[in-house]
């Protein structure tokens, strides 16, 4: 090929991939610009200065060229790209995913604003728990039926650990902790996730419960009564509420109760209110006089109760929800019909669920 055909050819290369084969058959290591370059060594000095400016000058056209061409095939690429990816700014954007506040939120948000004007503070603990808080200092020691029924995930053991933490199966262990850590009187309030190794359409491995405790003196399972009706009452927003209390076993209560709230059918759905039949809501009783030793407290003094409930049980009772499982699947369709806007905030003079 001569000189004048090689140059043409670069300046003609159609795109980047025979540009550069074009560069590596003139410049490359067996190039033919190269092949020049070399056989320079070999000539007699008087040749040599005569060829030696011929090859030198036309190495410079080559890379003149191979450097004019790729930038003119680079710039019509971008070119071609810009052009395929414009963007009218005119147009609507695409809706965006919004999230809300979620129903658990919500009524955690609830449950603090009805406690709080009942003079309760909100308590909390730690999901990853020893088992002296979890179940020994409630009054369930090592091989009590209790600690089997509730599908407990035990962790691996830490080092130096005597027995593995799990993960809290119940909100109960906040009792001990809030006690220890407030001394008496208390009257405190410990919403949180729990855990259990259990799983269908009523029941997730992960749930939230919130717990309640009251530790005075002179507390009588009266004030347990009236805390609770107020208290829910207040909640379902509805002056009809009407509870059943059933004599139950729970080791850290004595005597222990599970609370029935009455429910009626309003086209089609049951709601909280009236009495047409019975749903168990949450379970309770007077704090177990061992329980309270555990605090540290003399239980000869100080009496109390608590309770403790399932929140997305209330949520779904409340907000007409029928798949626990759907509150865990992060859809956003899901929380577009039942979400919460973040103005959304309960307050009891507005409403709570307003
Ligand atoms: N911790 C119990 C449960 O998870 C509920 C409860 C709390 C019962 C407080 C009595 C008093 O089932």
């Amino acid at each position: 090929m001569t000189d004048a055909a090689l140059l043409d050819r670069i300046a003609a290369a159609p795109d980047l991939r025979e540009l550069e084969a074009l560069r590596v058959a003139a410049l490359g290591k067996s190039g033919s610009v190269t092949a020049l370059l070399k056989s320079l060594g070999s000539m007699d000095a008087a040749t040599r200065a005569v060829e030696a400016p011929k090859v030198h000058a036309l190495r410079e056209a080559v890379t003149e060229a191979l450097t004019s061409r790729k930038s003119a095939l680079e710039s019509a690429q971008l070119e071609g790209r810009l052009a395929t990816e414009m963007l009218d700014l005119s147009l609507p954007a695409p809706e965006t995913p919004r999230g809300t506040i979620h129903p658990v939120s919500q009524v955690m948000d609830e449950l603090a604003e009805i406690f709080a004007d009942l003079g309760f503070t909100v308590a909390e603990g730690p999901e990853i728990e020893t088992q002296w808080y979890n179940f020994t200092a409630l009054n369930m020691p090592e091989n009590h039926p209790a600690r089997a029924m509730q599908d407990t995930f035990y962790l691996e053991p830490h080092d130096g650990e005597s027995e593995p933490r799990v993960l809290r199966t119940h909100t109960s262990p906040v009792q001990i902790r809030a006690g220890e850590s407030h001394g008496a009187p208390i009257r405190v309030i410990a919403p949180g996730r729990v855990y259990r190794s259990d799983s269908d359409a009523t029941h997730t491995p992960m749930f939230h419960q919130v717990e309640g405790l009251v530790i005075d003196k002179a507390i009588t399972l009266g004030h347990l009564k009236w805390t609770l009706e107020t208290f829910l009452k207040a909640f379902f927003e509805r002056d009809d509420v009407v509870l059943r209390m059933r004599p139950s076993y729970f080791p850290f209560t004595e005597p222990s109760a599970e609370v029935d709230v009455g429910w009626s059918l309003e086209k089609g759905r049951r709601v909280v209110g009236g009495q047409e039949g019975w749903m168990e809501v949450l379970g309770s009783g007077m704090v177990h006089p061992k329980v309270i030793a555990n605090i540290g407290l003399d239980p000869d003094e100080w009496q109390g109760f608590a309770f403790g409930c399932g929140i997305d049980r209330l949520a779904m009772l409340k907000y007409g929800m029928d798949d626990l499982r759907a509150f865990f699947d992060g859809d956003i369709r899901w929380l577009k019909h039942y979400g919460f806007r973040a103005l959304d905030v309960p307050t009891l003079s507005g409403g709570v669920g307003a």
